[in-house]
């Protein structure tokens, strides 16, 4: 479809094997800094290696949210060691370990649990950026001034979202907070995602200052409808959509919507 993806550190499969799949399509890898800097250094060294475009760095995850239907249902895929290849598949996170995480699966778990979520301050942005080249994108960012402190640390693009309301069901929404972003972003791109479900949505975040917009349920949700053709159908249903509304309100393009949305909002 061309439409980018932001690969968690959280994945079923190693980011190498993800990013070989991306062809001409640009990917962005999305790192949770880990308690252990030497590691958030290795995965991002590999991440560059690989070819992604972009280090997209979660802030507003350090611990989950309280998400009742995840307790219910006993769902947290990485306590039963699924989606942890990108650890177990590290040197630095190896070199941690007593056994080999496909002797003592078990040990390796609990060391992840012990080094997953480091909460960053800003007096780390500095050691966030020296990590890296590529563009730096902070995601989870809310308040504009929050926004100002972190464009000025250097970083490439900010990334408003309140986690899909994963985090603080409830709280505001970040379409809300999009204005304010854009605002004090001051020209530095914008990533837009929580609560976007139809191309409607898409158009208005993008009206509203978005550089880009993001979708995170809705692909899985195709996932569980229909594989890999699902996720295909929503994307292009997405983009469809957004397209079609784009010429029936008579925007040819993406810098007409954008300059009329900038208009309204003087
Ligand atoms: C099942 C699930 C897993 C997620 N895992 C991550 C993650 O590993 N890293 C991350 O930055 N965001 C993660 N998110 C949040 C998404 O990146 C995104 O911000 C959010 O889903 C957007 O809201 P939406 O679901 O309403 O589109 C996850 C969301 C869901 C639903």
């Amino acid at each position: 479809t061309g439409v980018p993806m932001v690969a968690s550190t959280l994945t079923v499969d190693p980011m190498e094997e993800v990013a070989a799949e991306f062809g001409d399509t640009p990917g962005f890898f999305q790192l949770y800094t880990p308690t252990d800097r030497d590691l958030a250094e290795s995965l991002v060294r590999r991440a560059e290696a690989a070819g992604f475009k972009g280090i997209v760095v979660t802030l507003d995850t350090w611990v989950t949210g309280w998400r009742p239907r995840d307790l219910a249902a006993s769902n947290f895929p990485q306590l039963r060691g699924h989606c942890l290849a990108n650890y177990t598949s590290d040197p630095v996170f190896r070199a941690r370990l007593a056994k080999a995480p496909e002797e003592d699966p078990g040990a390796a778990i609990l060391e992840w649990v012990g080094v997953f979520g480091n909460p960053l301050t800003w007096a780390d942005l500095p050691w966030l950026r020296s990590l890296t080249d590529l563009p730096l994108i902070l995601k989870g960012l809310c308040h504009p001034e929050d926004v100002r402190r972190a464009r000025d640390g250097g970083v490439d693009a900010v990334y408003c979202s309140n986690h899909g309301g994963r985090q603080a069901n409830g709280g505001l929404p970040a379409l809300d907070a999009l204005p304010g972003v854009v605002e004090a972003a001051d020209g530095l791109p914008v990533l837009f995602d929580s609560g976007v479900r139809t191309g409607a949505d898409v158009v208005k975040a993008l009206a509203l200052g978005a550089t880009a917009v993001g979708v995170g349920r809705p692909y899985a949700y195709g996932l569980a409808a229909g594989g890999e053709d699902g996720i295909v159908h929503v994307l292009r249903s997405l983009l469809a959509e957004a397209d079609l509304l784009m010429a029936v309100d008579g925007y040819p393009t993406l810098a007409d919507l954008r300059a009329e949305g900038a208009l309204r909002r003087l």
